[in-house]
This record gives structure tokens, C-alpha cells and sequence, in this order.
């Protein structure tokens, strides 16, 4: 079968924050770029993201990049690469004041500058007081921020795919990375986009959880792509479940409801965090917040008939406060809880919300990783921002608003050395001539098998597995017999029919491609989860509750094929600075 080509300097795979970024700059710089989305790209999962970005602009309470560097690197519980995380906070103020000069519609203090609140792990004076450090457009942060990024992209000659999704990477017998293949979802037809440069910014894929915050697109499709195409996923154990997500629903309740002074309270009434976090209190990391809620239903001070959630305590902060600042939380709480928090508590449990892990990149966007069985090295024509990405500025536990932070820093500056990059490269490398065989085939089995099993199923499967034995506590038991069960779902997922060819928008084919994609990611979390025997961030294990710097200071890399792991060295050393020493955290 021919398959059509086009052909283009960059093709951004993914239209959220990270890739409208650096597509931004790619296009102002006068490549030809096209920017590949399974959904318009305003509706890409940024536009979900509620409390605000990170950055020390100081603006409310004094501030400086070192304490935020600091916050960072002891959040991460010190496998974030301080190397990375210097870069990134350091740019952090240049990139929030780009984003007001393209026109974000910030919140503002009567003076003018931009509105900041405060958010979890974020401290003044190397953990000593909370700071406001959040740069906020009320709850509604993404949503400005994606729509501010779209207009300057379309005024910039962005050229948007909307509704394609990408299916697999096409790499050369050199492995390096020439473009994608991709299908409009709408009419099924395949294309090759032949690129110098191939950037993924897929985001997360936090729908391999039963009760997750995030969209239905999060189905961890960079991730997938890059595993078939022999590289690595790092760090993939540490998946991080926020505080707040509402009870039965799922849907976020953002930190900043914290952050503008809401609480946390027990069956009791009891304000809890304060015994697990005496100087953050309900502000400390989001590992530790949700730790806390999950040992106060274990130990059977949980809310409600199956005391199985808590209370988020906010009416006492005021109705203008929750109209001005926290407008959409106030919806998402009468639509999904069915509660005013003007005057009702909100029932919150801990959801499964971002991944920490992800392709391994550096902090120049590039992908690093082995090809077949050579030492690591950067996989020419193939860069990775955002969620999907493993830089790795947040370890095995990110702070609240780093994320859109992180998509901002790493979104430009992966463009600025592509830019770099394809001055060097001129020319397209000749495409090899089994570009679309893997995909193709993917495609021929889906459409050939009339006896399989529903995907649906299949799908759900692998949630139950992954919510029952891989959640905010880990237990070894538990963990055994999760990677037995993963592997037999990823068995199942092999022989999987479309059943109703009849849905719209090729509904069903797209979520068989996708749960090829869910599969890679829920048996790279479940094996690298097995495997490290310590507690660290996000991974808390019930059989070794200490971290363990003398054996686990290190990234984990899980191999696909063969599923076996390896690990490399964290990044201790920072660009400019001196390193911050190991420490217990204590908030
Ligand atoms: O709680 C929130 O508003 C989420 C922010 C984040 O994940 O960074």
C-alpha cells in the first residue's frame, strides 16, 4: 500500500502547552511546522490545569529562584536532576513575563503585577514559610494559558492537524528519528509526515487508573510510540495521585482552594494535616497530603457511609473570595459533588493526576537514550517535552504548578535548539522504505480480527489492575501479583476486536490504538514499581518505608522489549551553583 507523504521542517506531535510553546517559537523562527492533535487544540488536557505556574516573581511575599530551586529538588526527595532544575527555575520568571507580553490574561494585585498564591511545597527561605509563588488566572491557569498560546501560533503560520493521531515514530537503521505516521481520526487515512526534527509533547497518560484527573485523551500515546521504537521509559514507578480529586468523580479540585486557605478535615472534624505536616500543614507536598488521607481511611477516620474520603473545608474563606478566585471550583463542586463549598465541604480522595516519569530527555528537549544494545547517547531528530517527558526536574514527586512551568521552560527551549540543531542538518535524510510497515500492520490486525475481545473490557481490566496494585501504597503481595495480571491484560490487548464499526468520529479504532499505548505505559509503571525497593516521593512501599540513598539514588530505565530494567545515575550536580545535600524531608 502507498501511503502519502508530507513533508516538514518540525513536526510537533501534541498541541497542549509544550507544544504550542515550542511550535510557537519554531514557527516565529520561520520553519515549517505542523503541529499533529487528536482534539482541537484548545482542548488539549492543559487547558484542564487550575492553580497557576510556578515562578519567583516575588510579587506578593519576597522570593528568589534559589528557594524555588531548593523547593524543587526537595520535593523531587532528590531524584530530580539539579542540573535540570536550576535550569528550570531560574527561567521560570523570563517565561510567565513572555507569556503576559503574548497576552495572558494573569490575575492582578492592585499594583498591577500579577496575582500569586501559594501552593503546596512551595517555601521562603529553604523550607522555613510558605510562599506565594503561584502566578494564577483565578482556577482557570491552563485554559488562559492554551488559548494565549493557540492565537499567537495561528498568527505565526502554525500549520495544526486537527484530530490526527500520530501512530508510530519512524526511525532509520542509524535510529535516528525521521517523522511520524499518523491517521485523521475522522476518515481513517494515513499519511507519513517526514520531518528534520520530530518533537512529542503527548502528555500524560493518567488513564491507565480507574479514578483518574485527567481527560480521556491522556492515553500516554508519546510514551507508547517511543517504546515500540526501542527506546526507554525512566522513572516510570513514580505516578503521582493529587490530594484533592473529587470523591466518586475524579474531577480536580485544584491545591490553589489550599492555597487561598482551605483545609483538610477528618470524620472527626480534626484538621489532620497539622499532626503529618507541622509547618506546611495542608500545604506540603501532594505525596505527603495524600499519604496523609489515605492513613486517616485506613485507620477509620474516613467521612461519609464507606468512610472512604475527607472533607476539603473552604466556606469559611468567604463568597467573594471562592467568586473571584476560585470560580471553577465552585462549578466543579455543585456539578460533581453536588455541594456549594460557599457553604458545604467538598468530599475529595486521593486520584491518580500526573506521571513523573517519562522518554528520557535532557534539559535541552533532547531525547537521550541507547540504541539496540549501545551505550546512551542523544537520538538525533527526536525531542520530548512536557508530561510525556523525563527531564528530570520532578523526580519521584512533582510540585503543584511546576508542570506548567516545566511545558513553558522546556517547550521553548527545545525549540531554541532544534532551531540550533536544523542549522546544521539542512537536508531531509532519505525516508526508509518500511516507514509505515509497523503502524500499517497495527491497523491491518485491528481491521482483520472479527472475534476478538471488546476493547472496552480489555481496557477496564487494566485499570482495575493498575488502581487495586499500584496506588498510593504499595505492598509486595500486592505488587507480584499486579505485574502477573498486567502481562496478561497486555496478552489480552493483542487479540482485541473493534466490535461497533458504526461509532462516530471512528471512535472504537481509536481507542484500540490507544489502549496499545495504555498497555506500554500501565507495564512499564507496574514493573519499575516491583523492582525498587525503597520508599521515595510518589512510591511509598508498605515493605520498605525508608528511602534508601545508599542503593536507590537512581533513574530507572524500563525496556519494552524484554521488559527488563536498568538504571542510570541521578544528576546531583547543578549548572552554577552548589549541589543541595540529601536530607530527610520533613514539611
Ligand atoms: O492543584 C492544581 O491546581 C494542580 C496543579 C498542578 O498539577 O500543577
Amino acid at each position: 500500500m502507498t501511503v502519502a507523504k508530507r513533508t516538514f521542517d518540525v513536526v510537533v506531535v501534541g498541541a497542549g502547552g509544550a507544544g504550542m510553546r515550542a511550535a510557537l517559537a519554531l514557527s516565529e523562527a520561520g520553519l515549517k511546522v505542523a503541529v499533529l492533535s487528536k482534539v482541537f487544540p484548545t482542548r488539549s488536557h492543559t487547558v484542564a490545569a487550575q492553580g497557576g505556574i510556578a515562578a519567583s516573581l516575588g510579587n506578593v511575599t519576597e522570593d528568589n529562584w534559589h528557594w524555588h530551586m531548593y523547593d524543587t529538588v526537595k520535593g523531587s526527595d532528590y531524584l530530580g536532576d539539579q542540573d535540570a532544575i536550576e535550569f528550570m527555575c531560574r527561567a521560570a520568571p523570563e517565561v510567565v513575563y513572555e507569556l503576559e507580553h503574548y497576552g495572558m490574561p494573569f490575575d492582578r494585585l492592585d499594583s498591577g503585577k500579577i496575582y500569586q498564591r501559594p501552593f503546596g511545597g512551595h517555601m521562603q527561605d529553604y523550607g522555613r514559610n510558605p510562599v506565594q509563588r503561584a502566578c494564577a488566572a483565578a482556577d482557570r491557569t491552563g485554559h488562559a494559558l492554551l488559548h494565549t498560546l493557540y492565537q499567537q501560533n495561528v498568527k505565526a503560520n502554525t500549520h495544526f492537524f486537527v484530530e490526527w493521531m500520530a501512530l508510530d515514530l519512524i526511525r532509520d537503521q542509524d535510529g535516528d528519528v525521521l517523522g511520524v505516521v499518523a491517521m485523521e481520526i475522522e476518515t481513517s487515512e494515513v499519511m507519513i509526515f517526514q520531518a528534520r526534527a520530530t518533537l512529542f509533547a503527548t502528555g500524560g497518560a493518567g488513564r491507565i487508573f480507574q479514578a483518574s484527573t485527567n481527560a480521556y485523551i491522556n492515553t500516554g500515546d508519546g510514551l507508547g510510540m517511543a517504546a515500540r521504537a526501542g527506546i526507554p521509559l525512566q522513572d516510570m514507578e513514580f505516578f503521582q495521585f493529587h490530594p484533592t480529586g473529587v470523591y466518586g468523580a475524579g474531577v480536580l479540585i485544584s491545591e490553589g482552594v489550599r492555597g487561598e486557605g482551605g483545609y483538610l478535615v477528618n470524620s472527626e472534624g480534626e484538621r489532620f494535616m497539622l499532626r503529618y505536616a507541622p509547618t506546611a500543614q495542608d500545604l506540603a507536598s501532594r505525596d505527603v497530603v495524600s499519604r496523609a488521607i489515605a492513613t486517616e481511611i485506613k485507620e477509620g477516620r474516613g467521612c461519609g457511609p464507606h468512610a472512604d474520603h475527607v472533607l476539603l473545608k473552604v466556606d469559611h474563606i468567604g463568597e467573594e473570595v471562592i467568586r473571584q478566585r476560585l470560580p471553577g471550583i465552585r462549578d466543579i463542586a455543585i456539578k460533581f459533588a453536588h455541594v456549594d463549598p460557599v457553604n458545604a465541604p467538598i468530599p475529595v480522595v486521593p486520584t491518580a493526576h500526573y506521571m513523573m516519569g517519562g522518554i528520557p530527555a535532557n534539559y535541552h528537549g533532547q531525547v537521550v537514550a541507547p540504541y539496540q544494545t549501545g551505550p546512551e547517547e542523544i537520538v538525533q531528530g527526536f525531542y520530548a517535552v512536557g508530561e510525556c517527558a523525563c527531564v528530570s526536574v520532578h523526580g519521584a514527586n512533582r510540585l503543584g504548578c511546576n508542570s506548567l512551568l516545566d511545558l513553558l521552560v522546556f517547550g521553548r527551549e527545545a525549540a531554541r535548539q532544534i532551531i540550533e540543531d536544523l542549522e546544521r542538518n539542512p537536508h531531509h535524510k532519505p525516508l526508509p522504505a518500511d516507514a509505515a510497515e509497523r503502524p500499517l500492520a497495527r491497523l491491518a490486525r485491528l481491521d482483520g480480527q472479527q472475534d476478538g475481545e471488546s476493547v472496552g473490557e480489555v481496557g477496564a481490566a487494566m485499570r482495575q489492575a493498575m488502581q487495586t496494585h499500584c496506588g498510593v501504597f504499595r505492598f509486595p503481595e500486592l505488587l507480584a501479583e499486579g505485574v502477573v495480571k498486567i502481562s496478561a491484560v497486555a496478552e489480552r490487548a493483542k487479540n482485541t476486536a473493534i466490535r461497533d464499526r458504526s461509532k462516530v468520529f471512528n471512535t472504537a479504532r481509536i481507542e484500540a490504538l490507544e489502549l496499545d499505548n495504555l498497555i506500554e505505559v500501565a507495564q512499564a509503571t507496574m514493573h519499575a514499581a516491583a523492582a525498587r525497593e525503597e520508599s521515595r516521593g510518589a512510591h511509598a512501599r508498605d515493605d520498605f518505608p525508608q528511602r534508601d540513598d545508599s542503593n536507590w539514588l537512581k533513574h530507572s530505565l524500563y525496556f519494552s522489549a524484554g521488559q527488563h530494567l536498568d538504571y542510570k545515575p541521578v544528576r546531583l550536580k547543578p549548572l552554577t551553583v552548589e549541589s543541595f545535600p540529601l536530607k530527610m524531608r520533613v514539611y
